[in-house]
C-alpha cells in the first residue's frame, strides 16, 4: 500500500539551478551530470529541482534520509523512472527482473533470490570463478611486462564469469565468443543512444541499427537454443538456467522460454559491464596508492601466502573488500538511479507532486561532507567497523538499496574479491605514466580513455618475506 505521508500544512517546494522550458537543466547537466549534480546539491540542499523533463518536473535527492525513504520506507510508491531509459534497449531487455515492476517483480524477485544469496550457491560459484581467473592468470602471467588495457580485460573476464555462472558455457568455446562480441555491438549501440535527444527508430534500417539487431539475434539464438537443449537434457547443471528452467512459483506453474531468456539476458544487463567498470577502479587506485597496496599484500600473504583463494578465504579477506567497498564509493558504476513517484509524496520535508521524476545519485551522495570525512580521499579504513558505526543506512548505495537492491551484490562482491586477491599475489598492474583518466558517465562510470597498464611480475620474495614477518 503506498503511504501517503504529506501533512496538510507543509507545501515547502525544493529550489534548484536555472532552468529552461520542457528541457530544464538538461543542457548544462548533459557536459558533465557528475560535477552538476554534485554542485546542485552542495548549493540547494538535500532535495534540489532541476526544472522540467519533457512533462515531469525533475528532482534531486541526495540526502540519506530522502534516498532512505524512496528506496525503504515508501518504496511501494516508487516505479522505475524510464526518461534515461532507451525504449528500443527493452527489446534485448525483455521482461526480465530489472525491467518489470509489481506483482510480476515481486514473483521474479521471489524465484531468483535464492540463486544468488545461498550459502550453498556462493561456494559453488567460488571454484567456478577461480578457475577462470585461473586461465587468466596464465595468460597474463606469460606477457608479463607487457601493456594491456585493464579495462577491456575486466570486462572479458566478468563476462567469461557470469556466462559460465548462468549457462555452463566453456569461456573458450565459440558461443561465449559470439555472446561477447554482440555484446560489444549492444553497448557501443547503448551507449551512443542513452542520453541522445533524438533516437532514429529501429525499423529505420541504419548501418547501427541493422547491426544492433543482428547482435541482439545472435544472442537470442545461442540462449534459446541452450534452453531447448537443456529441457531435453537429463544431466545435472549447477547454473542459473538449470535453476530457471526447474523455479516453479508459487501455482506450481514454470517459466517460459522467452522468460528464461529475458531473466538471462537482463543478467547479462545488470552484471557485465558493473562488474567490469568497478573492477577497473580497483586497479587504478591500488596502482595510485602504495601504501593500500602494501596493507593488501600483508593480508594476501597471511591469509593465502600464495594459494588460491577458498570459499572459506572469503571472510577473511577483510581489507580486500575494504579496498573495493571504498573504489565503490569513489566510483559507483551505477552513478545516477531514477524513479517516478505515483502518489505525492514529502522528501526531507518538501512537497513532491505526484508523477514527477527523482534522481538519486550514489556519486553525490557518497561524497557528501556531511557525511564523509574527506570525502574525495581514497581511505579504505573508513570501512573499519569503528569508524562505520554510525553511518546512515542510505549514505553508501553502490548497489541501490531495500527491496530492490542488487540480486548480484554478494556474487559480484565475492567474484571481485578473488580477482584482487588472486591476481594481486602474481602481478602489480601499473597505470601506464601520464595516461589521462577521467570518468565517463555515458552508461556505468567507467574510464574514458580505457586504463593502459603493465603487468609487472611481483616477486615471490615479496610474498614470503611479509608471511616470515
Ligand atoms: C559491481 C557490480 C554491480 C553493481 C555496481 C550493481 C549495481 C546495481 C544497482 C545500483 C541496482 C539497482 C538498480 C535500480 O534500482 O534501478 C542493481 C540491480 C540489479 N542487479 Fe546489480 N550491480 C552489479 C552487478 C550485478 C551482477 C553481477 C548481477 C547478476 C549477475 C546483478 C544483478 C542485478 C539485478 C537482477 C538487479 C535488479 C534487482 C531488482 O530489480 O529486483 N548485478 N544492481
Amino acid at each position: 500500500m503506498v503511504k501517503q505521508s504529506i501533512s496538510p500544512n507543509v507545501r515547502k517546494t525544493p529550489s534548484g539551478p536555472r532552468s529552461y522550458p520542457i528541457i530544464g537543466c538538461f543542457p548544462q547537466m548533459a557536459s558533465n551530470p557528475l560535477q552538476f549534480l554534485t554542485n546542485a546539491a552542495r548549493e540547494y540542499g538535500d532535495v534540489v529541482h532541476l526544472g522540467p523533463i519533457g512533462p515531469q518536473q525533475l528532482y534531486l535527492v541526495t540526502h540519506p534520509d530522502g534516498v532512505k525513504h524512496i528506496l525503504l520506507d515508501n518504496f511501494h510508491n516508487y516505479v522505475k523512472g524510464d526518461n534515461f531509459k532507451d525504449k528500443d534497449f527493452t527489446l534485448l531487455v525483455g521482461n526480465g527482473l530489472i525491467n518489470s515492476e509489481g506483482d510480476a517483480w515481486r514473483r521474479q524477485r521471489r524465484l531468483l533470490q535464492p540463486a544468488f544469496h545461498s550459502r550453498q550457491q556462493i561456494a559453488a560459484m567460488v571454484s567456478l570463478m577461480t578457475n577462470v581467473i585461473e586461465e587468466l592468470l596464465e595468460q597474463w602471467r606469460s606477457i608479463e611486462n607487457t601493456q594491456i588495457d585493464v579495462a577491456a580485460e575486466m570486462l572479458e573476464l566478468s563476462q567469461k564469469i557470469v556466462i559460465k555462472a548462468l549457462l555452463s558455457l566453456d569461456p573458450n568455446s565459440s558461443e561465449t565468443a559470439q555472446i561477447i562480441q554482440a555484446w560489444h555491438t549492444v553497448l557501443g549501440f547503448h551507449t551512443d543512444r542513452i542520453w541522445a535527444f533524438f533516437k532514429v527508430p529501429l525499423s529505420v534500417p541504419t548501418p547501427k541499427n541493422v547491426r544492433f539487431l543482428q547482435a541482439v539475434e545472435t544472442i537470442n539464438t545461442i540462449v534459446y537454443r541452450l534452453i531447448r537443449e537443456r529441457r531435453q537434457s537429463s544431466n545435472d547443471y549447477d547454473d542459473l538456467l538449470s535453476w530457471l528452467i526447474n523455479a516453479r512459483h508459487e501455482s506450481g506453474e514454470g517459466l517460459s522460454d522467452e522468460l528464461v531468456r529475458d531473466e538471462i539476458v537482463a543478467l547479462f544487463v545488470a552484471g557485465f559491464d558493473t562488474s567490469a567498470t568497478s573492477l577497473g577502479w580497483v586497479w587504478y587506485m591500488l596502482s595510485q596508492h602504495p601504501n593500500v597496496e602494501s596493507k593488501l599484500q600483508e593480508e594476501l600473504a597471511t591469509v593465502l601466502g600464495g594459494r588460491t583463494p577458498t570459499y572459506e578465504d572469503i571472510p577473511n579477506l577483510k581489507y580486500t573488500k575494504m579496498v573495493i567497498q571504498e573504489t565503490m564509493r569513489l566510483y559507483p558504476a551505477v552513478w545516477i538511479l531514477s524513479m517516478t513517484n505515483v502518489a505525492d509524496d514529502e522528501i526531507c520535508g518538501y512537497h513532491i507532486p505526484a508523477g514527477s521524476m527523482i534522481v538519486l545519485s550514489p556519486f553525490v551522495t557518497h561524497h557528501l561532507p556531511s557525511i564523509w570525512e574527506n570525502p574525495d580521499k581514497f581511505d579504505p579504513e573508513r570501512w573499519s567497523p569503528e569508524r562505520s558505526a554510525g553511518r546512515p543506512w542510505a549514505s553508501y548505495l553502490p548497489f541501490g538499496g531495500g527491496p530492490r537492491q542488487c540480486l548480484g551484490d554478494v556474487f559480484v562482491t565475492t567474484e571481485m574479491q578473488l580477482i584482487i586477491a588472486m591476481v594481486s599475489q602474481h602481478l602489480r598492474l601499473k597505470l601506464v605514466p601520464g595516461h589521462p583518466v577521467e570518468m565517463d558517465t555515458r552508461l556505468a562510470l567507467r574510464s574514458r580513455h580505457g586504463l593502459p597498464m603493465t603487468l609487472e611480475p611481483r616477486k615471490s620474495r615479496e610474498l614470503t618475506l611479509q608471511n616470515v614477518e
